[in-house]
């Protein structure tokens, strides 16, 4: 495709009262620049450049993608000549200018506004909102614009327009060059305004095309967190909803937290207060929640998890998780598994069918096939100085309130008494109790 883009972004954004710069806020587990980045990307267009300053340089390099530092914020027309000055001129290209903080402006309105116009022609995104409105207001003459007007520089009568500027355009590069190089700052803000330009191109004949959004919102920018909570909640809605068409059943989108890019099977039932974050993914006919956090997580099909944290673990099918467990570090539970009420689980392999259903502190750890794991359960993995393992084999039963001082084996078919603590390794089909534990008569 002819199009590049030029995202604007290097604005201080002061209304956030934040040391942060805005477009770095976060929304759904991603920096509000990251979705402007997706839509455009989304929309087909490879080559971006974002206008960044100083201080937000390194963090939007490190999301792999071009910038350019406008040092000084001299306006959004200074902000895109600043741009163009460090691409490679390609007259014949189509650029998309777009804000860096409208996290809900989808791919296919980007798309859109670039295929609307015919060569030599901009269009630009607009949108009928209530007013009062602080968004620069459309000057029509019948179905062209002929200038955009901001608020601070606009008669009673132009106040009154409820047609407004979203701030996205697609120029023609080689008259966008032309124009930019033409703008004065001879306004209300003192500041170079790219919406100038579209005045420009109406005089030489060739006024803007415009592209009416159905759905204001969509190009509702966040200038301070009461508008950041509210993009999080539309931005949630959306991803619940491709879910929901998916066939996920969301009991409550409201009150499920979301992010981009998750995985999830169909006919899993998620309940109210769970949050879903980190790239995970959870396989088919799956019960979620209530109040679940899973993060960085890999869950199979068939399984349960509820009133639980499961961070950056993995859990097999047909398992069942909660409630109230802790489920962390890189555990795997490779399926078949159950892990009940106030169990934590840290670093440890559970084989196929083991289970600690009650009350347990497991850390690096191995359990056998089809083991069960007692009530109270510790193993004690830390002498003060360094971590150490336990090993416990197939068919184990270890008694309610063992403690196994590690490092430790105990082989397969073994058993501890309850109240065990178990300082030496037990052998295959070894029976142990007491403190410290000894082989049972
Ligand atoms: C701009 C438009 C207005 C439109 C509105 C839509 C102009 C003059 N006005 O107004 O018509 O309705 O967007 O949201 O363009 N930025 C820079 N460098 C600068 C100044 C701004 O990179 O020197 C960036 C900001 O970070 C922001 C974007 O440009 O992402 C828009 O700037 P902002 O100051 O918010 O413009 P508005 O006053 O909202
Ligand atoms: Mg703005």
């Amino acid at each position: 495709m002819n199009a590049r883009a030029i995202l604007l972004a290097a604005g201080k954004g002061t209304r956030m009262k934040s040391a942060r710069p805005k477009v770095l806020h976060e929304l759904c587990g991603r920096p509000m620049l990251w979705f402007a980045l997706a839509a455009l990307r989304g929309a087909g267009i490879e080559e971006i450049v974002v206008v960044t300053n100083e201080e937000l340089d390194p963090h939007v390099r490190a999301m792999n993608v071009r910038t350019v530092i406008q040092s000084e914020q001299l306006g959004t027309g200074h902000a895109v000549q600043v741009a163009l000055a460090a691409m490679e001129p390609r007259p014949e290209a189509r650029v998309l200018v777009t804000n860096g903080d409208m996290p809900l402006v989808r791919a296919e309105t980007l798309a859109a506004v670039l295929a609307a116009g015919n060569e030599g022609e901009v269009s630009l995104v607009t949108a009928r909102m209530p007013l009062p409105s602080n968004f620069g207001r459309v000057v029509r003459s019948g179905n062209r614009v002929t200038r955009i007007v901001e608020v601070r520089d606009a008669s009673e009568s132009e106040r009154a327009i409820d047609e407004m500027n979203a701030g996205i355009y697609a120029f023609p590069e080689g008259r966008l060059r032309e124009a930019i190089s033409r703008l004065r700052n001879e306004n209300a803000q003192g500041e170079y305004y790219l919406t100038d330009a579209i005045a420009f191109f109406a005089e030489s004949g060739r006024a803007a095309v415009p592209l009416l959004s159905e759905d204001f919102e969509e190009v509702l920018g966040v200038n301070d967190r009461s508008e950041l909570a509210r993009a999080r909640a539309a931005l949630n809605d959306r991803l619940c909803r491709q879910h929901m068409l998916a066939g996920v059943t969301i009991i409550d989108p409201r009150t499920t937290y979301l992010e981009p890019e998750l995985s999830i099977g169909a006919d899993t039932v998620i309940y109210p207060g769970t949050t879903i974050s980190m790239l995970s993914s959870i396989g088919a006919r799956c019960t979620i929640g209530p109040h679940a956090r899973i993060s960085a997580a890999c869950i199979g099909d068939d399984v349960t998890v509820r009133e639980s944290v499961v961070v950056e673990s993995e859990i097999g099918s047909g398992s069942t998780v909660g409630p109230f467990a802790h489920v962390r570090g890189h555990a795997v539970l490779v399926g078949e598994n159950r892990v009940g009420n106030f169990v934590e689980i840290k670093n440890s392999r559970y084989e196929r069918g083991a289970k600690s259903a009650h009350l347990s502190y497991i850390g690096d750890a191995e359990i056998g096939e089809e083991s069960n794991i007692g009530a109270g359960t510790i193993t004690c993995n830390y002498d003060g100085k360094a971590k150490h393992r336990t090993t416990i084999g197939k068919r184990v039963s270890i008694g309610s309130n063992t403690s196994i001082v590690a490092p430790r084996t105990i082989g397969d078919g073994a058993l501890t008494g309850a109240g065990s603590v178990v300082t030496k390794d037990i052998e295959p089909g070894g029976r142990v109790a007491g403190n410290p534990a000894r082989p049972l008569p």
